[in-house]
């Protein structure tokens, strides 16, 4: 136990000091003092949806994607998996050094209800090794278009809930120069004309179309600011819960978009073709 206010009873010492928040000695800094109120700021978004899809007969699975060094599955572990006999938390990320030292990790600490995949976000989504049913997916600034990918297996696995925070996405920026050119004479391209302000909106609109795309499959989109997480310019928090919602709306808008702005080659990212909503199952 901690006689330090801010850490929560039960709260792993040993993880907060593998993760440097807290300092070799135990204690906390300024600096470390504002990342564990970061990690607190996520984790009150996420810990309703965990307690949501948990019950007496079942475990949350949670996936996170792109995840690192598995910073988020480690907190959301030792805060809520750790006390319960159920549920798991699957990491997936492409290098095998950050998969391999999270699994050296979890031994460790004896978080036997952590897994972790050495594979990209798109071919998790036919993996053997993600069980059917997944309630959550996370994302926290995957990069580029991992974001996408992670919608995609969040949309196949008919998961409840959606937590993410997109990166730097860059492929819409391109599309936008390219068309940009074309139709210099439309007035609205002057909302991206100059370079940074093409990289810019083609980051945000790549996020607006991750709505709609999300809200035309059934889905309620909540999108907000996560403050201050690892001083991170992207912070725009977007929470996802299927609620079997009429999509045609949003299907619509998202067409038109994809229409006026001249981005066709994009379509198949965010309009999926399947006559089947997904729902939780
Ligand atoms: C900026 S880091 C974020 C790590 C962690 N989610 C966090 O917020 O601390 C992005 C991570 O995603 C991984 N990544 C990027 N694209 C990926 C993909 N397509 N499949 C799997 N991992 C990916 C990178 O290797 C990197 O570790």
């Amino acid at each position: 136990m901690s006689n330090i206010p801010e850490i929560k009873p039960g709260q792993s010492l040993e993880l907060l000091k593998e993760l440097h928040i807290l300092t070799r000695d135990g204690k906390l800094n300024q600096d470390t003092r504002r990342k564990l109120k970061q990690v607190y700021h996520l984790y009150q978004f996420i810990e309703p949806l965990l307690k949501d899809t948990t019950d007496d007969s079942k475990g949350s699975v949670l996936v996170d994607h792109g995840a690192g060094k598995s910073y988020l599955g480690f907190i959301l572990y030792d805060l809520f998996f750790k006390g319960k006999d159920k549920g798991q938390v699957i990491g997936i990320e492409f290098r095998p050094e950050l998969i391999q030292k999270s699994k050296d990790l979890a031994n460790k600490l004896g978080f036997h209800k952590m897994k972790f995949l050495n594979d990209t976000v798109a071919n998790s989504i036919s993996s053997s090794e993600i069980p059917a049913r997944v309630d959550i997916v996370t994302a926290l600034h995957a990069c580029d278009s991992a974001t996408d990918d992670a919608i995609k297996f969040g949309l196949e696995k008919k998961a409840k809930y959606m937590v993410l925070v997109p990166c730097c996405q860059a492929e819409l920026a391109g599309v936008l120069r390219k068309v940009k050119g074309k139709s210099m004479g439309k007035t609205l391209t002057e909302i991206f004309r100059h370079p940074i302000h093409t990289r810019e909106f083609g980051s945000h609109l790549t996020n607006v179309l991750r709505c709609l795309e999300l809200e035309s499959k059934g889905y309620q989109v909540t999108v907000t600011e996560l403050i201050g997480w690892e001083h991170s310019m992207k912070n725009e928090l977007i929470i996802a819960e299927y609620k079997n919602l009429p999509g045609e709306h949003a299907r619509k808008r998202l067409e038109a978009i994809i229409h006026e702005f001249g981005l066709e080659e994009m379509k198949e990212r965010f309009i999926q073709d399947r006559s089947v909503i997904p729902g939780p199952g």
